[in-house]
């Protein structure tokens, strides 16, 4: 094995016995730990709607930070928390019907990701699929001064995202957390103030 590889193994290592022994669901639990201590995202949120949220690991963070929070999430897989403020649809996020949802979310968050095929490009491509139809769908959730969270893979339809979301959000950031493989294509979105 590489030294690189044996690092970067032992780095996932380390999060998955960090979460295990905190009781977090999944180690993503410490990327959006990352991403609340750098963007504040969590405490000033009321409502949140979640894509592709199991096993549970940010929501677990999210009512952790606010638990106040109310939330929305939804998966094709089982949510493994119960929360009185977490209204979970076990569903695809294609087939859901959002005109039984309010427009009134102030944070909406995806850690969505397609089954991967280990072809990077094609990974790719179907995950931006996915999130431009996020980014098309948000209009009908997310309120003005809204803000969302988008993990993306890297790749050749990286800018187009990017650039709806610059026309849609006044202020949109790149963001790699550590507890994120530093050789993963995997980065953070945070696109602040929704424009309507
Ligand atoms: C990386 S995991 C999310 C981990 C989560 N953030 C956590 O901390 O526990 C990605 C999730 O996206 C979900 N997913 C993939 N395609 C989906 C779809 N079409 N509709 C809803 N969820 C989907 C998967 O089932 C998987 O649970």
């Amino acid at each position: 094995m590489k030294s690189k590889d044996w690092l970067n193994r032992q780095k996932r290592d380390f999060y998955v016995k960090k979460a295990k022994k905190h009781g977090y669901l999944s180690r993503a639990a410490y990327k959006l730990i990352e991403i609340d201590n750098k963007f504040n995202i969590l405490k000033k949120s009321q409502k949140l709607f979640e894509f592709g949220a199991a096993p549970g690991g940010w929501t677990q963070v999210a009512l952790e930070v606010n638990p106040k929070l109310q939330i929305t999430a939804i998966d094709l897989l089982e949510l493994k928390i119960n929360h009185p403020q977490i209204n979970f649809y076990k569903e695809d996020f294609l087939k859901f019907n959002y005109d039984k949802m309010q427009k009134n979310f102030d944070l909406v968050l995806s850690d969505i990701a397609p089954n991967t095929t280990g072809h990077q490009s094609t990974d790719h491509l179907r995950l931006s699929s996915m999130l431009l139809d996020i980014i098309e769908l948000i209009d009908q959730l997310i309120i003005k001064g809204g803000i969302l969270v988008l993990k993306i893979w890297k790749g050749s339809e990286e800018k187009e995202i990017l650039n709806i979301l610059k026309i849609k959000f006044d202020e949109v950031s790149y963001f790699k957390p550590d507890s994120s493989r530093k050789d993963s294509v995997e980065i953070f979105i945070i696109a602040k103030n929704f424009k309507l």
